[in-house]
């Protein structure tokens, strides 16, 4: 069954203070099927962050519409209210990347069971799951009960990983997230990952290792290089939905 269907998605920024525009990718045209894993890659500036930022709704693309089949109905991720777009991300759509903020004083174990505990699970089970989970990816169990704030990156990735994969979402955007991990780790989030695919979860993802995720992916989405221009300024121009 179809999850996703793409069409004619652009994005441009605005640089105000340049007079200028930028063309993060423009006219891209998709679809993608419950459990598919998409690939997407290309070179740095080419545009695969802002898609996936798009289609989270953190940016709001210029062009195009991205009809997501929601447990609700048919529903457009560039017009949808924020109302909606709230719900999903609580209910349908998550998204990971290379960096946890944490929380402070909040344990990584209540960080990697809260999304467990959302769904009505008991606190036991859920902190159950949630160190399971942890040590899958090689946390160790004395940290599970420390704040993250302290932990060193590839420890707060892990736990950033574990919060965003304990529950199947029904489609997950995944921005590098094993930029800072060892080889082991990324095997296990591989597998964590495989395990999803099994419960029929859509992805779509950039990987710094694509080799690591070669036996998931069922398409691949190659960005080009069109704005040509490396470390452009930047401007804010992030959406936010609370
Ligand atoms: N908030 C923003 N304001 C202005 N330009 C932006 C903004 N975000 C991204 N861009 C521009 O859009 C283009 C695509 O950026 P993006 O981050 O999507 O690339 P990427 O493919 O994810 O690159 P990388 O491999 O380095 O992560 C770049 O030229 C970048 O400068
Ligand atoms: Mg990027």
């Amino acid at each position: 069954m179809r999850i996703l269907e793409v069409e004619h998605y652009a994005k441009q920024f605005n640089i105000h203070h340049l007079g200028r525009k930028i063309e993060a990718f423009d006219d891209l045209t998709f679809s993608l099927k419950q459990g598919q894993f998409l690939l997407v890659s290309g070179t740095n500036g080419s545009g695969k962050s802002t898609l996936l930022r798009c289609l989270y709704r953190t940016y709001l693309p210029t062009g195009g519409r991205a009809l997501y089949h929601s447990l609700h109905g048919l529903i457009d991720l560039a017009r949808a209210a924020d109302i909606d777009i709230a719900l999903l991300r609580q209910e349908e759509i998550g998204f990971v990347t290379q960096f946890l903020r944490p929380r402070p004083r909040v344990s990584a174990i209540e960080l990697v069971a809260e999304p467990l505990l959302a769904t009505g699970m008991a606190l036991n089970e859920a902190e159950g799951e949630a160190g399971e989970l942890l040590e899958s990816f090689g946390l160790k169990p004395e940290l599970w009960k420390a704040y993250p704030t302290t932990f060193s990156g590839g420890e707060q990735q892990k736990v950033n990983l574990a919060r965003a994969l304990i529950h199947p979402r029904r489609l997950l955007l995944l921005d590098e997230p094993t930029a800072s991990l060892d080889a082991q780790t990324r095997a296990a989030l591989v597998g964590r990952l495989a395990w999803l695919k099994e419960q029929d979860v859509a992805m779509i993802g950039v990987f710094h290792h694509p080799g690591d995720v070669r036996e998931l992916v069922d398409t691949e989405l190659a960005l080009g290089n069109k704005t040509g221009v490396a470390g452009y300024p930047k401007v804010e121009e992030v959406y936010v939905v609370e």
